[in-house]
């Protein structure tokens, strides 16, 4: 096997590990790897937007109490005063890196989504907001000479010596790669394509966390996953997001019969925070057996509907749906995961030398639910901070040599891994998605179990290897799930409605002799 030293690893190429990228180049030499195209990750499909304080109307303190009231009691607030206060220098430093926000005039404009009190979200060229993070940070990144590229190149596991991580096993073209790094950072983003229906890319297969987890890193706040409440419902269309913007420009949502039901559910009515609006849809669907519901931008005014989403426009016209005189078909889907591996207010996991930024980390910024938005944000102000932090072991002369003969995996391959994958992704959305039980919980279990076999095989098709990392996250969402007996945020239990005793707790996984540890914390 062939070995290569850097200063800094980063896996993963979305907003948090550029925005981590930018802040070490200066210092030391970086590898991005990435296992598909640099630009493929969920920060190129972001559509809403980057919530951060800026416009005359708003306050850091006014965002900070949003986001504490999405997350439902279990916010970090350390980790939310952060973003908070360290946002708008972000993102005052992405526009002088080139980034273009829409304006209304000379002033950038702010649009409203779910559970903020203010106007307070930026977007760019509409709704592809996204694109424009990505496209304004890989320019900055390929500015340094010093951040080298590996896309297509799967991460496998990271390297663990005496406890500490020293870098990643990296497979590219059917080679397998020792790189061997002082800082290895996680940005590999989340885990949606755990389930059937989502709104994330193919990428979301929670590599990072299962290799996280494998290592022996913590995880923590699993059970508390997001579902978009509008994804375009359609047998000939792909899962596609809309956004939850085209519902603070006026959206609203009718139930199969065309009736609004939205506000026999929330005072927000549509712009209640996403679990309840997701939850009165699928309330909505069983009442009227339908299988999804419809978004109604009709009464809205057509050229600014096509102006303002040129994106989401020009995708449903291409399946035939007119947004500007038809109902559109939708239904939830998995979104974001608000748990990941544990680390502090630095990006700092259990594990010395590993780090970790972005929706792969969980550092109780976004507690049981994230608020709209919020994302793009923290990968910026954590990938910005996580970087910082990992520069601490630039200096640190704990790595020496590495004898890659301690890794020889024999490879193996599950000619029936498709079907699995599909098996698994249907199960998880039927037996954990948006409302689940102790009975739904333990079938999930039961099921899962079944594929253990995987989890300690090696493979050489990405394929494979994602599967055995869906595993993984599918098994850690489904244990959280069931430890947590209540409900709180986006995690939802019919035979727990109420937020239960202990509901303040987080819950931590990690592996321990081939055994799941808990810890409560
Ligand atoms: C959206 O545009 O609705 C997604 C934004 C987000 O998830 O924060």
């Amino acid at each position: 096997m062939e070995t290569e030293t850097v200063d800094f690893l980063i896996i993963g190429s979305g907003v948090a590990g550029l925005r981590a990228a930018i802040e070490l180049a200066p210092h030391g030499n970086v590898l991005v790897a990435t296992k598909d195209m640099l630009s493929e990750s969920s920060t190129e499909y972001a559509q809403g937007g980057i919530a951060v304080a800026l416009s005359d109307e708003d306050k850091v303190g006014i965002h900070f109490e949003d986001t504490l009231n999405a997350g439902d009691g279990l916010c970090n607030e350390d980790a939310v005063k952060i973003l908070v206060e360290e946002g708008p220098e972000r993102i005052l430093e992405l526009i002088s890196w080139g980034a273009e926000f829409d304006k209304e005039g000379t002033k950038l404009d702010f649009t409203i989504e779910a559970a903020h009190s203010r106007k307070r979200v930026l977007h760019a060229r509409g709704d592809s907001t996204g694109k424009e993070l990505e496209r304004v940070l890989l320019n900055k990144v390929r500015s340094f000479p010093s951040v080298k590229k590996y896309p297509f190149a799967f991460t496998v596991d990271l390297i663990i010596k005496d406890g500490e991580c020293w870098g990643a096993y990296i497979l590219k073209d059917r080679k397998m790669t020792a790189v061997i790094a002082r800082a290895t950072i996680l940005c590999t983003g989340g885990a949606g394509q755990i389930f059937a229906r989502t709104t994330n890319p193919m990428v979301a297969t929670g590599d990072g966390m299962a290799i996280a987890f494998r290592a022996g890193a913590q995880l923590e706040d699993m059970e508390f996953i997001q579902f978009h409440p509008t994804s375009l419902y359609s047998q000939y269309a792909p899962q596609f997001l809309l956004s939850e913007a085209m519902r603070g420009e006026g959206a609203i949502l009718r139930n199969i019969n065309k009736e609004p039901f939205m506000k026999n559910y929330h005072r927000d009515a549509e712009l209640a925070p996403r679990d309840i609006v997701s939850r009165a849809i699928i309330s909505e669907m069983v009442k009227t057996e339908s299988s999804h519901v419809y978004l109604d931008m009709t009464h809205l005014e057509k050229d600014f509907v096509r102006k303002r989403f040129p994106q989401i426009y020009s995708t449903c016209l291409r399946y035939n749906v007119d947004i500007t005189n038809e109902l559109i078909p939708v239904s939830p889907a998995a979104h974001y995961i608000m748990g990941g591996v544990k680390t502090d207010i630095n990006g700092v996991a259990n594990i010395r030398g590993l780090y970790a930024a972005g929706e792969v980390a969980c550092t109780g910024v976004h507690g049981a639910n994230r608020l709209a938005s919020n994302s793009l944000l923290e990968g910026l102000v954590y990938g910005a901070r996580t970087g910082r932090a990992a520069l601490e072991e630039r200096n640190a002369l704990r790595i020496t040599h590495y004898d890659t003969a301690q890794y020889a995996p024999a490879y193996h391959t599950i000619p029936e891994h498709d079907e699995i994958r599909m098996t698994l992704r249907k199960l998880m959305w039927d037996r954990v998605g948006i409302i689940r039980c102790g009975e739904s919980l333990k079938e999930a279990r039961e099921k899962l179990s079944e594929w253990a076999f995987i989890l300690d095989k090696v493979f050489y098709t990405r394929r494979e290897l994602e599967l055995k990392n869906m595993l993984t996250v599918a098994m850690m969402i489904t244990e959280a799930a069931s430890l947590r007996k209540g409900s709180v945020g986006a995690h939802y239990r019919s035979d727990f409605p109420e937020k239960g005793k202990d509901w303040k707790k987080h819950i931590a996984l990690s592996r321990e002799d081939d055994r799941i540890k808990h810890s409560l914390t």
